[in-house]
């Protein structure tokens, strides 16, 4: 049985490290990786392969930056040969980027089976490219890999339902494993941090929030006034369009680093005071490693962080300060997103229906 796996950004790496490592444990399954080249910078892809010890890409389309047109365009135009080539049984596409739906396009065009692992997440914000991703995705692929029950449930009242599986949240998986792997080791902060001491963990890269430039200094001052010490991991579309509009992002409470390596970020997250982010994959995170987040966006995909205040959205950059410094929530934190075995879920789903 053979699974292609299509990939192209950061949060796709850490979902492909726990499916490789399941198709790994199954003698049946190959597994062939497509990426697509959407991030290219060490930090934004090669540290992923190396530190989550993923096999490397079979196959790099090296698409690289450009507009949502031209960068899912040259996806699709490359696709179809590769595609020929290996006729997986199943195209897996993971999340909801323009390779997710790059990946789904071409292979439905071909007639080959494409099965969509975190399907269902909904924002019904129809601003965020994401959304159209996802919807697009969920309602050509064959088989829908949900992380959860709230998933199952948009998927259900879209028409869904039959296509519908909840399989736990891969990133889950990867989290736990890597949280307990880096428990102890030195933490790889900004100058000027010190480890023993309280501090927060920050990353901004939403087109939503980088591309205006009065909403990004907005932001960047919400962040500034902090009373913690803040780690600002700077995603290259956030120091690019700060730089556009002359906003330095160093200042006040916020030390700037670069992107992290996804061992030294789970670390960092599981010793800070706080989180504040307009990442899906970190609300997540902050949520299964006990650290309150604050979430600058007007809506959340993943709900369930908000019980009990785990997750508060700050949808307002003033009201950012005021959200850090709540008092931690003393609420149980649910094991809604699953028991660290969505991958293997996943893969074996892939194996029945091959
Ligand atoms: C993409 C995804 C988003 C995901 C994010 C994770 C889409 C529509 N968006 O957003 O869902 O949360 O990845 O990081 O697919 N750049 C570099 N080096 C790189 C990659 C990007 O410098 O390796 C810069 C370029 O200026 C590029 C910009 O970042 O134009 C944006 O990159 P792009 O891949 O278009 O989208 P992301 O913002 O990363």
């Amino acid at each position: 049985m053979k699974i292609l796996s299509v990939v192209g950004a950061r949060p796709q790496f850490v979902k492909l490290a726990a499916i490789a490592d399941a198709a790994s444990r199954r003698e049946d399954v190959e597994h062939v990786i497509v990426h697509t080249g959407q991030h290219y910078d060490a930090a934004m892809s090669d540290v992923f392969f190396a530190d989550l010890r993923i096999p490397a890409p079979d196959v790099n389309l090296a698409v690289g930056s450009g507009t949502h047109g031209r960068q899912t365009g040259a996806m699709l135009s490359a696709m179809d040969e590769v595609l020929e080539e290996h006729r997986p049984d199943w195209t897996l596409v993971y999340g909801d980027t323009n390779s997710t739906l790059a990946g789904t396009l071409s292979a439905v065009k071909m007639h080959l089976k494409v099965a969509h692992l975190e399907a269902g997440l909904r924002s019904f914000n129809r601003r965020m490219p994401e959304e159209h991703n996802r919807v697009m995705t969920d309602h050509a692929a064959d088989l829908l890999l949900a992380p959860t029950e709230v998933a199952r449930g948009h998927l259900a009242s879209e028409g869904l339902a039959e296509r519908t599986l909840v399989t736990g949240d891969v990133m889950t998986d990867v989290c736990l494993r890597v949280a307990a792997s880096v428990e102890g080791t030195p933490l790889r902060l900004p100058e000027g941090i010190d480890p023993a001491s309280d501090f927060a963990v920050a990353t901004i890269h939403r087109a939503d929030n980088t591309d205006d430039p009065e909403r990004l200094a907005a932001i960047v001052r919400g962040l500034q006034e902090l009373e913690l010490p803040l780690a600002l991991f700077a995603h290259p579309r956030l120091v690019a369009k700060a730089k556009d509009a002359g906003i330095a992002l160093a200042g006040g409470a916020v030390h700037l680093g670069e992107p992290l390596a996804y061992p030294d970020l789970v670390n960092a997250v599981q010793r800070s005071r706080a989180v504040v982010t307009d990442s899906g994959g970190l609300q997540k995170e902050a949520y299964l490693l006990g650290a309150p987040c604050t979430t600058v966006r007007t809506e959340t995909e993943w709900v369930e962080t908000l019980e009990g205040g785990w997750n508060e959205l700050a949808a307002d950059p003033a009201t950012i300060a005021a959200s850090v410094s709540r008092p931690r929530p003393a609420g149980e934190r649910p094991p809604y997103y699953g028991d660290g075995r969505a991958s293997e879920r996943s893969v074996d789903a892939l194996r029945e229906r091959a």
